[in-house]
């Protein structure tokens, strides 16, 4: 079976490895990958952006599956394009990506269905906006509405922090298009979870729960990162809980879908706020997370090939999705200075670590992210660069990460030193 899997991250590599564990038969290909990727694939020098190439590429080489991992070519509608081609791909089309793409859908999508949201409002100029703030009691949360790389969220502390951002959104234009649009919601204080379904367009399936450590600095201090690290299971998440979840959130969300004459096939991830038991949606997101997925899928015993099936088939009630019972963490090494400026093009040392990735047994995975590999050799190419999974018993899994984290080294290194610290507390 030939499979192509869409993006360069880490967890377009965690995917890969897991289409890799199946016991089908396969011969993948990853558009564009990373040096991880290329250990398992073959990687096809295709930017994630270039739906008409990477259809031409697909239809050429009859691949017989494509997975998605990135959003902008779910925004762009890679999925209606590759089905109306009349091949299988997975992941949401066009309309029901603006979930992702469009937080203003998302949140008038949320109202609408009555689903828990932080109150908000739209604006679409700066004036307005920067008039709206100076009423506001802070800390606020201000967004670009469209696609930011998971970097156009912030947090504002105080009125001049407010205007200051809306000024850089708004005149400074660092989102571009995205900014057009900028929603500004209340602040909610409570602990983070991110939850993530399959579904099929008629029923779903939710995977293990998992929390995302989203900023740069350790105890949650600088800047929103795309995630700089994730455990699983989310440790403050019940049972009951995890029900309302479903209860409350994702089951009015895929009937409301229904009513928007949207069949959602795909992953969708809702990131949540909880608190004091209640659950407020902070974002959608039509694709599997990243960090959280590295960590997930470690933890997969089903066959992936079988759940993406299964998916574009509409036959999801069928298939069985079972995860190891065990826990798991993944911590990103990025290069100092992201989510900002941050240099690249330094070697990787692994000091002779196997990376069995996409072994079940193996204990540990090292996924890349942003890395290349030239002449057998691996440099630094983004600002995540690795992410070091393990799977076990807490706190051992935590010790496992931070011990291949100092052994790794490569130029510029950074990484968090709380990922997983919450094991040692429990
Ligand atoms: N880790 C958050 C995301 O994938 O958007």
């Amino acid at each position: 079976m030939k499979i192509l899997v869409i993006g360069s991250g880490g967890r377009e590599n965690a995917i890969a490895a897991a289409i890799k564990r199946s016991k089908k038969e396969t011969e993948i290909y990853c558009a564009p990958g990373n040096g991880g990727t290329a250990e398992i694939a073959v990687n096809v020098p295709i930017k994630e952006g270039d739906t008409k190439e990477l259809l031409s590429f697909a239809l050429e080489n009859k691949i017989d599956l494509t997975v998605v991992g990135p959003e902008i070519p779910l925004s762009l509608g890679i999925v209606d394009e590759f089905t109306a081609a009349g091949l299988k791909i997975f992941g949401p089309d066009k309309k029901a990506s603006l979930l992702e793409s469009s937080k203003k859908f998302a949140k008038d999508f949320l109202k609408k269905y009555n689903i828990k949201t932080a109150e908000y409002k739209s604006f679409t100029d700066f004036q307005t906006a920067k008039n709206f703030v100076k009423q506001k009691n802070h800390p606020i949360v201000i967004k670009a509405s469209g696609l930011a790389a998971g970097k156009g969220v912030f947090i504002s502390e105080s009125m001049e922090e407010s205007q200051k951002i809306l000024d850089s959104i708004f005149n400074g234009k660092i989102f571009g298009k995205s900014g057009e649009t900028v929603i500004i919601e209340d602040y909610i204080d409570g602990f983070e979870l991110s939850y993530m379904v399959a579904a099929d367009g008629t029923s779903y399936k939710p995977l293990i729960t998992s929390m995302d450590y989203k900023k740069i600095g350790d105890g949650d201090a600088g800047d929103n990162t795309g995630g700089m690290g994730a455990i699983t299971p989310n440790p403050y998440v019940s049972e009951a809980m995890i029900e309302k979840i479903n209860k409350t959130v994702i089951e009015p969300a895929l009937e409301g879908l229904k009513k928007e004459n949207i069949k959602y096939k795909g992953i969708l991830y809702a990131g949540l706020m909880i608190k004091n038991d209640d659950i407020y949606v902070l974002e959608f997101n039509v694709r599997f997370g990243d960090p959280e997925t590295q960590a997930i899928l470690i933890r997969l015993e089903s066959d992936i090939i079988d759940l993406f099936l299964s998916v574009i088939n509409e036959n999801l009630k069928e298939y069985k999705l079972i995860f190891e019972d065990n826990k798991s963490i993944c911590l990103v090494l990025s290069s100092d200075g992201y989510p900002k400026d941050y240099k690249t093009g330094y070697k990787i040392s692994f000091n002779g670590l196997q990376n069995l990735g996409w072994a079940k047994t193996a204990e540990y995975a090292i996924f890349h992210a942003g890395t290349k590999k030239i002449d057998e050799k691996y440099y630094t190419s983004g600002g995540r660069v690795l992410n070091i999974c393990a799977k076990g018993r807490a706190p051992e899994i935590a010790d496992i990460v931070y011990d291949i984290a100092k052994k790794i080294n490569f130029e510029n290194k950074y990484y968090r030193k709380d990922i997983g610290k919450i094991y040692a507390l429990s």
